[in-house]
């Protein structure tokens, strides 16, 4: 009953929404052709045929009104036509204008093309050969021929049944990303980044004032919100405290920004693409990782900080069986550049797949970054990453890769990328670290949320542990095996604006990286193109015409202005929570809705481990966070010991 009354409001509504632009009086057929509403039982009951319109007015409000054809000759609401009215005026049934659609076939086109093409001698008779007019309309007509005779001929099954009018299809599938973007997408739609999100990220890029006039827009009461708690004594940071240690104790530590760019191979980005990135890193003196498509000239020539990432194809550091070799290794690795090393071990959007680059796609460039064979040499095929490394094996076997990849890399830190998939596996590696006391300087967690340039969608749909979920696992593992104060980590998985970098590392995190967000600060206008190389903003493409339209000048500016303003938005969120620096942001300080009337602090979802405690034999949530129900500390201790436990029979399987 109550879904058919919704349901009957909603199109009362909408014909409320007709009558108010005038659309009220136009005559179709009489309303006594019509038959009587049949619906469904339920429905039945609650139609209103058969009521007074002011019966009707009294059952469901003051606001409908009604037209000669809402009600019948004996007075009553004719229900039939008060649901189809506006659906029949714009072309539901009992319109003309889909049966012309419907109704077009070759035969038409032919009828159509022959009364054009005869009408032709009138236009040249009636204006004369001297006038345009006519030539414009023979052009037109002749192109109607051709158009609709190439579509009855062609394999697409919408265009041979309907010639020249089946291409609107075509033309409108194209430009609906951007239809739906600039004209219909709702401000707070994600997909995957929000219109106000991607504004506040170009907002930042410019510099432009981006200051919000009457409040937030977003349902506090909703589940999901999450928000800081703030002190009622403010503090001042100084911008010192920004900077995050990496490898304190090797030969060639590192000092980090709170936030910086995340891997995108060039190969998935252009040459413009990477310049831009980089020179705005080195501006702003932050990091640049490369992605899995090794060194470029265009990652080098800029000067800025570079993370070197390496992936399951070993690009940059590759031998001729497209294994690991040392010696390309620590080439690369002694560029000054090159600051920390990042083993990718897998990534959110694709956890588990490797990548193919087609030999299209490889040009002179992508080749000499990667250290395969170019166009025109010997041995030049696809290029492929597999999913799996093959330089280890194993928990034991990625310790002492790390450890190799540290020395030769002369002392630089080296960590790992991962998106977190079975727990078990991820607490091998801890197992392993523990017991050949060797640890990454750095482990990057990637959300399953992430970003790529192409995937399969089941991959980048339902593979891999989002980022809170992920992140409170490396903590608490780190934390319950005493490493934490040796490991750094690294955060990403949609990190846009302030709020995310806070919350990140009030979860966990050390520092944090953004791949998406630095696209938009270059001019992504998320067309989601990435994958087919027309990307629009000559971003995520090797078309040499597209890339040219990316201007590396006034873009670098714009990647430098974007992370001055997001670190500083970070900076002023922690201020306001009076805290003295962003290491002393806590899970405590951030609070999310689970359900209209409950919040929680996420130290209480997300309960933290006592420091060493999985060393002692037994997980223990962390007394100091406070607030965490006894019931939840003992689910979370009870998951953690299992975890711990499996873990070390996974580290044996080896
Ligand atoms: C175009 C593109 C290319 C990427 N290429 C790589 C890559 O080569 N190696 C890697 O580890 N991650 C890669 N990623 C994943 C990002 O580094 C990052 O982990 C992920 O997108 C989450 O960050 P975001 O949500 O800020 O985009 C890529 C992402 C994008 C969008």
């Amino acid at each position: 009953m109550l879904r058919a009354r919704a349901s009957l409001v909603t199109f009362a509504n909408r014909r409320i929404g007709t009558s108010a632009k005038g659309f009220h009086k136009t005559t179709f057929h009489s309303a006594d052709e019509k038959k009587p509403f049949k619906g469904p039982a339920e429905n039945v009951q609650e139609n209103p045929e058969g009521l007074t319109p002011e019966q009707f007015k009294q059952e469901y409000g003051k606001q409908y009104d009604f037209n000669e054809f809402d009600v019948n000759k004996d007075g009553r609401v004719n229900h039939e036509e008060l649901m189809m009215g506006w659906e029949r005026r714009f072309g539901g049934q009992g319109s003309n204008f889909p049966d012309f659609i419907h109704n077009w076939s070759p035969q038409w086109f032919i009828r159509v093309g022959m009364a054009a093409s005869c009408g032709l001698p009138l236009t040249f008779y009636h204006l004369g050969v001297h006038h345009t007019a006519p030539y414009i309309l023979t052009g037109l007509v002749g192109l109607y021929w051709h158009i609709g005779y190439s579509d009855m001929k062609s394999l697409k099954a919408v265009r041979r049944n309907f010639p020249v009018i089946g291409n609107l299809r075509y033309i409108f599938e194209t430009v609906r990303p951007e239809i739906r973007q600039y004209f219909i997408e709702g401000d707070n739609e994600a997909v995957p980044y929000s219109r106000a999100n991607r504004s506040m990220a170009y907002q930042r890029a410019k510099s432009q004032p981006d200051s919000q006039s009457f409040g937030t827009r977003r349902d506090v009461y909703s589940t999901g919100y999450e928000w800081i708690n703030h002190s009622m004594y403010p503090t001042k940071i100084s911008d010192q405290a920004h900077r995050v240690r990496f490898g304190e104790s090797r030969k060639q530590p590192y000092s980090a920004s709170l936030l910086n760019i995340s891997a995108m191979s060039y190969g998935a980005l252009s040459d413009n693409a990477i310049l831009a990135l980089n020179s705005g890193a080195k501006l702003g003196n932050f990091f640049h990782n490369t992605g899995e498509g090794g060194v470029s000239r265009f990652h080098l020539k800029p000067g800025g900080d570079i993370v070197w990432n390496v992936g399951t194809g070993y690009f940059g550091c590759r031998a001729p069986d497209g294994g690991f070799c040392p010696d390309r290794f620590k080439d690369t690795a002694a560029i000054p550049a090159v600051k920390m090393i990042e083993i990718k071990l897998s990534q959110g959007a694709k956890p588990g797949h490797g990548g193919m680059l087609p030999k299209s796609k490889i040009t002179p460039a992508i080749a000499e970054a990667r250290g395969i064979a170019g166009p025109g040499e010997v041995g030049f095929a696809d290029c492929n990453s597999p999913p799996a490394h093959s330089a280890f094996q194993g928990p034991r076997g990625l310790v002492e890769y790390i450890a190799r990849l540290r020395e030769l890399s002369d002392g630089k830190p080296v960590g790992f990328k991962l998106c977190m998939g079975r727990p078990e596996e991820f607490m091998a590696i801890i197992h392993a670290m523990v017991e050949m006391q060797v640890t990454p300087d750095f482990i990057t967690i990637d959300g399953g949320e992430g970003g790529t340039g192409a995937a399969p969608p089941e991959f980048s749909n339902s593979v891999g542990t989002p980022l809170i979920d992920g992140l409170g696992l490396v903590n608490n593992a780190l934390i319950g095996a005493g490493l934490r104060d040796e490991v750094r980590i690294i955060a990403s998985g949609r990190v846009l604006s302030g709020m995310s970098v806070v919350r990140n590392l009030a979860l966990g995190a050390d520092t944090v990286n953004a791949a998406r967000a630095m696209m938009f600060a270059l001019g992504c206008i998320q067309a989601l193109q990435c994958n087919t190389n027309k990307c629009p903003t000559g971003i995520a493409t090797q078309d040499q015409r597209l890339m040219g339209g990316l201007h590396v000048q006034s873009k670098m500016f714009r990647v430098k202005e974007y992370h001055r303003n997001t670190v500083h938005a970070a900076i002023e969120l922690c201020e306001a929570a009076g805290l003295n620096s962003p290491g002393e942001l806590r899970p405590d300080h951030i609070m999310k809705r689970i359900s209209p009337t409950r919040a929680h602090s996420m130290a209480e979802l997300y309960p933290r481990l006592a420091p060493g405690c999985l060393l002692q034999g037994q997980a223990k949530a962390c007394a100091e966070m406070g607030g965490v129900p006894l019931v939840e500390a003992q689910q979370w201790e009870a998951r953690f010991d299992q975890y711990w436990n499996m873990g070390k029979v996974e580290l044996d399987r080896f």
